[in-house]
């Protein structure tokens, strides 16, 4: 349903507009307390649906637990607002099986996310060997619940701008021959390593590009200096990596498709001595994600990449409505302050090509 249109006809400086199906955002980190009731509207304005991210302190280990965040992240946004949170379970060393697909059965976790121990925020009690989670992976392979992946090794002695690459070769690739019917989607990936690995998977592996990798590569983080707003892990790569993830999400092709990562943490906690990864895209993602398919041709394959080929992949309706974009200049805030709470966003201080206009949003 996508259209590219030019706005009433007859008004001398209407400019384009870009209506799409509404999207929704298959990877956010939504966190809880004050950020949660600061954050969680900024992607839910903009999305239907939003997979959820489990890794707070403690981590979504459990149903009840799963039940009572999804509860906070509703009583956060204001009244009326159309938005499905999707709950995930944070997979541990000693995760329940039983427990995770009573979960999924009942409606409560739409997927389980696999953190390699230590390789990231909230990330300790992540997993320390994957031959520790089979029994779960059976499970889910199973009852047809897929599998999240953060990949990246964690040990100290692989580069960190090899790690993705390493994860594929010695855990992921693995993992698909032992469980070749499990869905496992590779989250926020950044290098060309994995495109090609993910192109040539059979269909039961997807991946999630956030907004940020098709815009900066490495370079964003030494840019006149230190750069702790443009740092995330997996960290961003060579310009050719960047390349790649970009054609790879314009492409067409439905084995790519949007999830965020937006990772807020406050401004004092990135602009420090040893500064939080994560980068805050919530505000204009969609504005961002349209900039870089403008600049690659290929506007018309948003709508695919937003709003299709993440329910498809899931085996979720598609969602009804539409959300519309219009050609102006947009300047993003350098700064974003709620009470004590500061958040840099990404591209602050940037000037993008296109607006959300959330007025225009429809639900039917
Ligand atoms: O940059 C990141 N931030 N990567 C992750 O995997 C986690 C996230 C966070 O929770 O802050
Ligand atoms: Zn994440």
């Amino acid at each position: 349903m996508s259209e590219i249109a030019t706005a009433e006809a007859g008004t001398r400086d209407a400019g384009e507009t870009l209506t799409l199906r509404r999207p929704d955002d298959w990877h956010v980190h939504l966190r809880d307390g004050a950020m949660l009731r600061f954050v969680a509207d900024m992607t839910a304005r903009q999305f239907a649906r939003a997979i959820v991210m489990p890794n707070l302190v403690p981590p979504v280990t459990t149903v009840a637990a799963a039940e009572a965040y999804r509860e906070r992240i509703l009583a956060a946004l204001p009244e009326g607002r159309a938005f499905t949170p999707l709950m995930t379970a944070y997979l541990t060393d000693e995760i329940d099986p039983a427990e995770v697909a009573r979960g999924f059965e009942a409606g409560v976790f739409t997927a389980c996310k696999l953190y390699p121990a230590n390789a990231t925020t909230n990330s300790a009690f992540g997993v320390t060997d994957v031959r520790r989670i089979h029994p779960v992976l059976e499970r889910m392979q199973a009852i047809c619940m897929p599998l999240l992946i953060h990949g990246e090794v964690t040990s100290p002695e692989v580069d960190v701008f090899d790690r993705e690459a390493v994860f594929i070769e010695r855990i992921l690739a693995p993992l698909l021959v032992d469980f070749p019917e499990l869905k496992v989607v590779l989250e926020h990936i950044t290098t060309s390593e994995a495109v090609q690995f993910v192109e040539a998977a059979g269909p039961k592996l997807g991946a999630t590009v956030t907004a940020h990798h098709l815009r900066i590569d490495r370079n964003a983080l030494f840019a006149g200096g230190l750069r702790p707003h443009a740092y995330c892990l997996p960290v961003a790569k060579r310009r050719q990596h960047k390349e790649a993830l970009r054609k790879a999400a314009t492409s067409g092709n439905p084995k790519f498709f949007l999830g965020t990562d937006t990772a807020p943490h406050a401004r004092h906690d990135k602009e420090s001595a040893c500064g939080c990864a994560g980068i805050f895209s919530a505000p204009t993602a969609l504005e961002s994600y349209a900039q870089t398919f403008m600049e690659m041709d290929a506007l018309e394959r948003l709508e695919g990449f937003a709003s299709e080929f993440g329910p498809r992949f899931y085996g979720l309706p598609l969602n009804r409505g539409t959300v519309t974009l219009r050609r102006e200049a947009v300047k993003v805030p350098e700064l974003m302050q709620w009470g004590e709470l500061s958040l840099v966003p990404f591209q602050a201080g940037e000037t993008l090509s296109w607006r959300f206009d959330e007025s225009a949003t429809t639900l039917a």
